[in-house]
């Protein structure tokens, strides 16, 4: 290869000699991205959001460093219980489950003395973890999920997730789970996606980025009123909440500032996917890609690899590609995208890879990598020091 960027060298080197397609994070970038989380966390301690980091050890290694709770947010209740048996405890499970296997899995762990706390948002998800609460002998704690998005004029800005949107609808919540023999009231949930999650300084989008900023603005605001208003309604009717937890990766310089909220939720800065690169607000170094290996070249310029179609979830498009990362430059072909089983790359004008050598590319979410990887390379000063488990690896998968 010709002109090799640092970066590319840097990686081509770390990797020589293993087996590709593989994925890697870069321990020391992924360590400046905790650094930069805790920084910018303030006051709050934070809560890791396990699916944008699926990997036991590397969860593990993110909870070391304060002030990373001893605690994760997760997403399934079958995770949780089985996190449980995997030395994690203070887990809360951010969406709701009503799969009766896997609250009976919950109510073991809680019978054994693991913190399990379970998201719900109406009535009908109650009786089923109360059911599995009463097999079991034990209290499940649960916690209320209330929706944060805003609705403007002709604009849904946010997702559509809890019904929960007032005091009025979080108290009649509280009260239900209140007549519920083993059901108890932990914590309050509300995830402002449309300020965590949605990015506002895309190169190439002025326009764009400037109408979702002001969007933003006056979401932040509404965000901080009725979180604070349902919170204190809460406690005011004598709910005592454990926790509060809020925002995510985007979000921490707003919602640190909010009294109301105990605690942040991230996950997605630390290996940061190219749907985190673009923020107004923050900025972190990509700590996770993958290494595809050439082995093709069917014209001047283009190489082609094998594998590399993992899109990410969300709405199709684009953004959900992978995206070629080194060399610095690459770009895929619009009509073939990353392929099933192989994708050709442009290379940039000075650039010249031969068969065998890698390209390396960058996945749009965080977590969802694991999910086509058994494991994750791990890199340190240049090289290779540790080989660790995705989910995947350990056999599991739980959507
Ligand atoms: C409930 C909840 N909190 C927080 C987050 C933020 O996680 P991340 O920092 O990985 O974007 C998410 C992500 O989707 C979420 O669903």
């Amino acid at each position: 290869m010709n002109a090799p960027s640092s970066r590319y060298a840097y990686y081509r080197a770390a990797l020589e000699g293993q087996h590709l397609p593989a994925a890697f994070v870069d321990l020391d970038v992924f360590d400046a991205n905790l650094e930069r989380l805790a920084r910018r966390a303030g006051p709050l301690p934070i809560r890791l959001a396990s699916k944008s980091v699926r990997s036991v050890a590397l969860m593990k290694r993110a909870l070391a460093r304060p002030p990373f709770l001893n605690g994760l947010l997760c997403y399934s209740a079958g995770e949780a219980a089985w996190l449980a048996t995997q030395g994690f405890d203070d887990l809360v499970v951010a969406y709701p489950t009503v799969e009766r296997d896997d609250l009976e899995a919950v109510a073991r762990q809680i019978g054994e003395g693991r913190r399990i706390t379970l998201m719900v948002d109406g009535a009908g998800q109650l009786d089923p973890i109360d059911a599995a609460g009463a097999a079991a002998g034990v209290v499940m704690p649960v916690a209320i999920d209330l929706d944060l998005s805003s609705d403007f004029p002709g604009l849904h800005f946010g997702v559509y997730r809890s019904p929960v949107k007032d005091a009025e609808s979080a108290l009649a919540l509280a009260h239900a789970i209140a007549r519920h023999k083993y059901l108890t009231l932990d914590g309050l949930m509300g995830y402002e996606g449309q300020i965590a999650g949605l990015a506002d300084a895309v190169p190439g989008q002025r326009l764009k980025n400037a109408i979702i900023r002001a969007l933003k603005r006056r979401s932040i605001t509404e965000v901080r009123q009725r979180r604070t208003r349902v919170v204190a309604a809460l406690r005011d009717a004598g709910f005592s909440l454990r926790f509060v937890n809020g925002g995510g990766t985007g979000s921490f310089e707003t919602t640190r500032d909010e009294p109301s909220v105990t605690e942040l939720a991230a996950g997605s800065g630390l290996y940061l996917p190219t749907l985190f690169d673009h923020y107004e607000v923050f900025r972190a170094e990509p700590a996770a890609g993958f290494a595809l290996p050439v082995v093709r070249l069917p014209g001047e310029g283009i190489a082609t690899c094998s594998g590399g179609g993992y899109i990410a979830s969300g709405p199709a498009g684009p953004s959900r590609l992978p995206q070629p990362w080194l060399p610095e430059g690459s770009s895929l072909f619009a009509n073939e995208g990353t392929g099933e089983v192989q994708t050709p790359v442009r290379l940039p004008a000075d650039v010249k890879i031969g068969i065998g050598e890698p390209l390396f590319f960058r996945h749009a979410k965080a977590g969802e990598l694991c999910e086509r990887f058994n494991e994750l390379l791990l890199i340190q000063a240049g090289r290779v020091v540790e080989r660790v488990t995705t989910y995947r690896g350990d056999g599991k998968c739980f959507f």
